[in-house]
């Protein structure tokens, strides 16, 4: 694990700057090669071009486009895969929510690479075409699978009165996305299927708010079943991600809001010409930046497809949000600061989560012990908060499981998506 901590600790409050000074490095260090082309990966996956849709087009099945309006005028475009094997029968599939983390899109759970472990294959059969992405297994086992994506993502930037352009829109923290997108989106696909429960399966920031629902409305502990959590979020004081360092920018962050900066714009310039055999361990601590990574469960021929998909973009309160969570080893809502805090609160501070009024007995927690931002003592702090029994608990057998391993892990098939398939045979 190599992370250069004379940036980390150099104490910038917006990453911008980390970025553009990376893509100055790649200048420098290219610069003895004639052409521009030598000094960057010459091959392009196809999946670099594609959006969500066209991936899972080319994968074989077909995809929908859904956009759900929030009570808040926020329109966010989500996904569903249709498995045409199933369209056919008269079998009701079941409707599965996946839900993607920090700076993640829909796409989290359909770039990661075709190649499949064989023995996981020999275990499950599944299409080798489909591989070790979540969403396409199981859109393969008969799942009816819907994916998110959470305001301010490259999938959701429509807004029935504000532009992106306008600071207004990017007011937002995982807040919101936990009081006002996931019961939209939620009500949207109980009212399309007409079921009247459905699983969520979530990554990160995706657990987080979830449980931030689950604890201020129990009446969605009867809808959502199971709610899989994968690299469990909500205390977050024991992290050891740079977000640790944007602890000491909140105020800076939270004063110049609108969108969180690199832009995605920024991100495909940098992947095109920063990942040369020599700066690919760089490539990868910008991509990992804040979630760290497992080099050996890290493919790097595909990281030009994870640099074109990730970051898919959020606010800039949002980070500061995680920030502030850091500093206060609280889970709770994002503090405004005083003034502000008393208008929109009623009190000087935030709001606390209370897990201890989780009712629901249908969460299954998947952990791991090489997590920058779901770090094992907070995944135990949440346990001991949580007062109902699990329904299921799983520390992946791998020591060095990242948090980003569970999306882009070579072995995510192997040794996470068949824990998940397993946890939802039984329920
Ligand atoms: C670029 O790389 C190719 C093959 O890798 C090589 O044939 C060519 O000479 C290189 N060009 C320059 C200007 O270095
Ligand atoms: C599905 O149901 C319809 C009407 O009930 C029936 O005509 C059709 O044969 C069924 N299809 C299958 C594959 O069972
Ligand atoms: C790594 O990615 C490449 C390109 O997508 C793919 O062909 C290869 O099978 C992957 N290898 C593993 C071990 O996932
Ligand atoms: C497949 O999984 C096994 C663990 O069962 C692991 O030892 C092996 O390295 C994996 N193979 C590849 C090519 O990733
Ligand atoms: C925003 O809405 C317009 C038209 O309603 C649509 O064409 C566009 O794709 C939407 N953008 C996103 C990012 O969903
Ligand atoms: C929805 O489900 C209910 C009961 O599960 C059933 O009575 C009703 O006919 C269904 N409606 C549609 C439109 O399928
Ligand atoms: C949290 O919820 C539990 C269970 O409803 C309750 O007993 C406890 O008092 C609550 N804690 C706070 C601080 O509100």
């Amino acid at each position: 694990m190599t992370i250069n901590n004379t940036v980390l600790t150099a104490k910038m409050g917006n990453f911008f700057i980390i970025f553009v000074l990376f893509a100055l490095i790649s200048h420098l260090l290219c610069a003895d090669s004639h052409h521009h082309s030598n000094c960057s990966d010459t091959t392009t996956d196809p999946d670099e071009e594609r959006n969500a849709v066209e991936i899972i087009t080319s994968r074989g099945f077909k995809a929908e486009t859904h956009y759900v309006v929030t009570k808040d005028g926020y329109i966010l475009g989500i996904h569903r895969i249709i498995n045409t094997q199933y369209s056919h029968s008269n079998q009701t599939l079941k409707p599965l929510l996946l839900q993607h983390g920090l700076l993640g899109s829909s796409t989290d759970w359909l770039i990661n690479s075709p190649f499949l472990n064989g023995s996981y294959d020999q275990l499950n059969t599944i299409n080798e075409n489909v591989g070790n992405n979540l969403g396409f297994v199981l859109a393969q086992h008969g799942y009816d699978v819907w994916l998110s994506n959470s305001r301010g993502n490259t999938y959701s930037t429509n807004h029935t009165i504000y532009k992106t352009s306008e600071k207004k829109y990017w007011r937002f923290t995982f807040d919101e996305m936990s009081e006002y997108d996931l019961p939209a989106i939620i009500k949207y696909i109980t009212k399309a299927t007409n079921q009247s429960s459905i699983g969520y399966i979530a990554h990160s920031q995706g657990t987080a708010i979830m449980f931030a629902l689950l604890a201020s409305r129990p009446e969605f502990s009867q809808i959502i079943n199971p709610f899989i959590a994968l690299a469990p979020v909500a205390y977050v004081s024991d992290i050891i991600t740079p977000i640790r360092y944007i602890a000491e920018f909140n105020d800076v962050l939270r004063f110049i809001g609108g969108k969180f900066l690199p832009s995605d714009k920024l991100m495909t310039y940098l992947a095109e010409e920063l990942c040369d055999t020599k700066m690919r361990i760089i490539c990868s601590n910008i991509l990992f930046l804040l979630s760290g990574f497992d080099e050996q469960q890290l493919n790097m021929t595909r990281l030009g497809v994870y640099f074109t998909h990730t970051p898919a973009g959020t606010s800039s309160w949002n980070v500061a949000h995680f920030g502030q969570l850091v500093e206060s080893k609280k889970f709770r809502k994002f503090d405004y600061g005083e003034y502000e805090n008393k208008i929109i609160y009623g009190q000087k501070t935030p709001p606390n989560y209370n897990l201890s009024s989780i009712t629901s007995t249908k969460i299954a927690l998947i952990y791991s012990l090489n997590d920058w931002l779901a770090d094992l003592a907070n995944v135990v702090q949440l346990k001991q908060e949580l007062k109902v029994p699990l329904l299921a608990e799983y520390l992946v057998p791998y020591e060095r499981w990242s948090h980003t391993d569970y999306i882009f892990g070579k072995d995510a098939g192997l040794y996470v998506y068949s824990k998940v398939l397993e946890i939802l045979s039984k329920t």
